[in-house]
């Protein structure tokens, strides 16, 4: 099969490092890919938000499965897009429908599912320009802190937790009056706080059957203790060591099982993965958010994980036919180091030349920001590799990660040295 996968992050570097172990994938493409994917596979300059561009190469190279990475392409509606297009219906996309990435694209919907469908979730309510003041007082009735939500997409940046009810107030009114968000924050989500561990749970779905992929947890601030500003994601472990059977089964019956009976119950179309974002109250999961993608950097811990054939599995929800092939899982405990530029995820440089990738041993290092310029490999982006290693622990996993580290350089590299020092 030739596979056409979208994206260009260390999310994609490791979706594409596991569809081609599949003796079914016969030919990579990635668009637009990073200096990873370009060693493991074809990159194609196309921008996976450009439907048309997107068309013209899938017939032309007679694609025959598209693998959607980031959420962009998905609340876009590619897979409508495929579905209604007499030249490109024959050709499964792995993504939800337009609707089905409602649930990440807007907060809103995401919070009226839940609530229809009995999910445990945070009490809510929604507000506009029109009702700020409303807002206001909303808040008044709740304890701090105060959790407020761009209803649309704002690249990870739209939650924001404060402390004092002023600064609550003057922030509602910063994202629904003067567009602290853009058009993201033409509505937001007013949210009680949960005071809880988090982890995130992926799940494979044909919008029929499910399968539960591994869980893993991510490390989302910069600085080290959890301290500073959000970021995509610093690293990674999977499994999550305080996931245990008990909680595990929790997951399943009252939150993974509600949400795709849910999704078949509201006739929404979904052939693909669910990333939910959860914190445990008291021993009591409860969702924060829906992902319609995989996680990044989870996908670097996840994805090594999972033995059997990615491209069976797709195959499996393209068909609707999911129930009838097995997951295997790697037992072992899968980590990831994200390495990033100085000055992320405010402002950094690009173009540094990175050195050492070659003496890499016992570990696997997924680009996230790179490209290749005159034969080199050079940062690209914020979060540039991802240095995922493998230990019958995790301690013993991030061991190797960080030892590989050391070999590897480029200016004002930085990486977190304590990922995992919740979990001991
Ligand atoms: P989200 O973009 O929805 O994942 O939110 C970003 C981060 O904000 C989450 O990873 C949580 O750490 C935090 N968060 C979101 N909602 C809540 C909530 N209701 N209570 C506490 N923390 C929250
Ligand atoms: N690591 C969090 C995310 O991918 O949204």
């Amino acid at each position: 099969m030739t596979i056409l996968l979208l994206g260009s992050g260390g999310r994609e570097h490791a979706l594409a490092f596991k569809l081609l172990q599949s003796s079914k994938c016969t030919k990579l493409f990635v668009a637009p890919g990073n200096a990873g994917t370009d060693l493991i596979a074809t990159n194609v300059s196309i921008n996976p938000n450009d439907f048309e561009a997107v068309k013209a190469f899938a017939v032309q190279e007679k694609i025959d499965m598209v693998v959607v990475g980031p959420e962009d392409p998905l609340v876009l509606g590619i897979y409508d897009f495929f579905k209604n297009d007499g030249a490109l219906q024959h050709i499964p996309v792995i993504g939800p429908s337009k609707v089905g990435a409602q649930l990440e694209g807007s907060k809103e919907f995401a919070k009226e599912f839940l609530i229809k469908h009995k999910i445990p979730t945070a009490a809510y309510d929604s507000f506009t320009s029109d009702t700020v003041e409303k807002g206001c007082r909303f808040l008044e009735t709740l304890q701090p802190p105060y959790v407020l939500k761009a209803d649309g997409l704002a690249a990870g940046k739209g939650v924001l937790i404060l402390q004092n009810l002023q600064e609550a107030k003057t922030e509602l009114r910063n994202m629904l009056v003067y567009a602290k968000f853009g058009t993201a924050s033409s509505k937001v989500v007013i949210e009680e706080f949960l005071d809880g561990i988090e982890l995130s749970c992926f799940v494979l779905t044909d919008g029929k059957n499910y399968k539960v992929l591994p869980t893993a947890k991510d490390y989302k601030r910069i600085g080290e203790g959890d301290t500073g500003l959000n970021t995509g994601g610093m690293g990674a472990v999977s499994p999550v060591p305080f996931a245990d059977a008990v909680l595990l089964e929790k997951i399943e019956n009252r939150i993974v099982k509600p949400t795709i009976d849910g999704l078949q119950k509201d006739g929404i179309e979904y052939k693909g993965f669910v990333f939910i974002g959860l914190i445990v109250v008291k021993g009591e999961p409860m969702v924060i958010e829906y992902n319609v993608r995989m996680g990044d950097p989870e996908t670097e811990v996840v994805m090594p994980r999972i033995k059997s054939d990615l491209v069976e599995l797709f195959q499996a929800v393209a068909h609707q036919k999911l129930d009838e092939v097995a997951l295997e899982i790697d037992e072992r405990s899968a980590t990831t180091i994200m390495i990033v530029s100085g000055g992320y995820p405010e402002e950094y440089e690009k173009g540094f030349e990175i050195s050492g990738l070659e003496s890499v041993q016992d570990s696997i290092v997924f680009h996230a920001g790179t490209k290749t310029e005159n034969g080199k490999v050079v940062t690209n982006g914020g979060r540039v590799l991802a240095v995922t290693s493998f230990g019958d622990n995790f301690q013993e996993a991030i061991k190797k990660s960080y030892q590989n580290i050391d070999q590897l350089h480029f200016d004002k590299m930085y990486f977190r040295k304590d990922i995992g020092f919740d979990l001991l």
